[in-house]
């Protein structure tokens, strides 16, 4: 898709950023923009800093910035606290939804709802919001009163992680392996879930291993990351390609391959092929 963002300043824009954990550099320069109404695809090998970066931006303690800088709305995004940060519209879908025992989904959607708000939901507003959700992403109505994930398969936290999203209306929305684990059906019907929440002020950062989610969810561009940085950046064939042959071609051999020399908040297309017109000026 190539349509102009409606929206001329970029949402996100992380910059040369570096993270470590426990002493650890986990990302190493990474460069990536994100503007309002795009989709952007995020994929590379276990291990490659895609959930650390997805902490990173909701402000996990854990992960230490040694450099670099986010800007998110042309605002300092990590000098801020996470609350602030779900405040002004950022949120994170878990790769590993934590369970909450003794808070049932209900109260802590509506928690969560008022917390980014600042001001309380008036119950009926809040029912009306919660069920049309539930209906659409096909969560039986007496989930609400059960316990977060507590005993949750898989496939439900899951759809729980994409209810809250859609309860929460963010600008920014990381969706960390949201398509792990669920069932054919599932996994359509939550990419259903995601496609309505495309909105022209709104983007979407979706991590995945698989190209199966882009069958139904057609980014607007697909990054590969490999160790801590992102090296190659292109259209959806770029998934396809993945599939097909993994990610030995795209591990770079010498380090001046990598996309250091990138610009500020571009992620650099390296190689052949269409990744070289990534759309960073769109
Ligand atoms: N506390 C820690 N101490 C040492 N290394 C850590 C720590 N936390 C994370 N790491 C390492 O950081 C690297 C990146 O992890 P991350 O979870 O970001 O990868 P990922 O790309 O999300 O992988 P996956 O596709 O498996 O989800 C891994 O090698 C992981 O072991
Ligand atoms: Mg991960």
């Amino acid at each position: 898709m190539t349509k102009e963002s409606p929206i001329n300043q970029s949402l996100l824009v992380v910059d040369n950023l570096h993270i470590a954990v426990e002493g650890k550099e986990i990302l190493k320069g990474l460069n990536l923009t994100v503007k309002a109404g795009e989709v952007h695809v995020l994929m590379g090998p276990n291990g490659s800093g895609k959930s650390t970066l997805s902490f990173c931006l909701m402000g996990h303690p854990k992960y230490q910035v040694t450099a670099g800088r986010v800007l998110y709305k042309g605002e300092d995004l990590l000098s801020l606290a996470p609350n602030e940060r779900a405040k002004r519209g950022v949120f994170l879908a878990f790769q590993y939804p934590t369970a909450i025992p003794g808070v049932t989904i209900a109260n802590f959607l509506r928690a969560a709802l008022r917390g980014v708000r600042g001001a309380d939901v008036p119950v009926k507003e809040f029912r009306q919001v919660v069920k049309t959700q539930l209906k659409s992403l096909g969560i039986p109505d007496a989930f609400m009163n059960r316990y977060v994930n507590d005993g949750f398969s898989g496939g439900e936290k899951k759809r729980i992680e994409i209810l809250q999203m859609a309860v929460l209306n963010p600008s920014l929305a990381v969706l960390d392996e949201t398509d792990s684990g669920l069932d054919i059906d599932a996994l359509k019907t939550v990419a259903e879930g995601i496609n309505a929440q495309r909105a022209p002020e709104r983007g979407i950062l979706l991590i995945t291993h698989y190209q199966r989610m882009l069958n139904y969810i057609k980014p607007d561009v697909v990054h590969v990351m490999v160790d801590g940085r992102i090296v190659r950046s292109g259209g959806p064939e770029l998934a396809l390609a993945l599939e097909a042959k993994g990610y030995e071609g795209f591990r770079p051999t010498e380090p001046g391959h990598l996309p250091e020399a990138g610009g500020r908040g571009s992620a650099v297309a390296v190689g052949e092929g269409r990744g070289n017109s990534v759309r960073s000026s769109s």
